[in-house]
């Protein structure tokens, strides 16, 4: 489903991304791993578009997107939950959702019940400014915000990090739910292996901005893979 073939992303001088090739198949769950600094959030900015590569392609079902702006993006079914669940803290939860649902359109208002419908625990909160709530809170909120767009493919950036164990199992279990009873793609950056390991059907490790490993869980655990891992 998305095909991303020698990437490379650079920030003025500092080139950060040396030829990355990833790929999603329709239906999976890829994960990304490697250290802090090795490129993974570059790596999804330029998946969506945030970033322009300086070579390389991402294609999508096929096509072509790699100058295709972002909401194009979302448009064609792309949903980003980036990393360090950045909401509009100001905003009330439903106007985080409602503004997100309005930005891509905003045609069928069932779109905000059913990502409440994946988070019931946020319905409580519709009128709390997202600025009050807790981490784990706010990442909920901004997954829920990606779903609004109703995505086919759901992308996330270190979703665990910084948050209360409780949550994570929560989380853990809506992205089990979207992608094996829903069936989104997921591609998903993780440095929480045990998470990953129970998610992931495929892996992709990165190391200084190149692809070091990519294949199944299984070989994840041999030392030569784990010492590029953060754990
Ligand atoms: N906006 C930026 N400008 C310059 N360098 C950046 C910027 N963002 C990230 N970097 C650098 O790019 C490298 C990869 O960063 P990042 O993609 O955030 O890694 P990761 O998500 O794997 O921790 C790091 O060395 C980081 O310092
Ligand atoms: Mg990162």
């Amino acid at each position: 489903m998305l095909e991303v073939t020698g990437l490379e992303v650079a920030y003025g001088r500092a080139q950060v991304l040396f030829g990355v090739d990833l790929a999603v198949a329709a239906g999976s769950l890829t994960c990304v791993m490697g250290r802090n600094g090795v490129g993974k959030t570059t790596l999804l900015n330029a998946v969506m578009g945030v970033l322009p590569p300086r070579a390389g392609s991402v294609s999508l079902d096929g096509r072509d997107i790699t100058r295709l702006p972002t909401h194009e993006r979302v448009r064609l079914g792309m949903g980003y939950v980036p990393q360090g669940h950045e909401t509009f803290g100001q905003l009330t939860v439903a106007e985080n959702l409602r503004v997100t649902w309005e930005a891509c359109g905003g045609k069928d208002r069932s779109a905000i019940d059913e990502a409440l419908d994946v988070f019931p625990r946020l319905r409580p909160l519709l009128r709390r400014r997202a600025g009050f709530l807790s981490g784990g809170q706010q990442q909920q909120l901004a997954i829920a915000r990606a779903l609004v767009t109703r995505p086919r493919m759901l992308i996330l950036d270190e979703p665990t990090e910084g948050i209360q164990p409780s949550i994570v199992t929560e989380i853990e279990d809506v992205i089990e739910l979207l992608n094996r009873e829903r069936g989104l793609a997921v591609l998903l950056v993780e440095q929480y292996l045990d998470f990953a390991m129970r998610l992931a059907d495929r892996f992709t490790v990165l190391d200084a901005g190149t692809v070091v490993y990519e294949g199944e869980g299984s070989r994840l655990q041999d030392e030569g893979v784990r010492q590029l891992l953060a754990v």
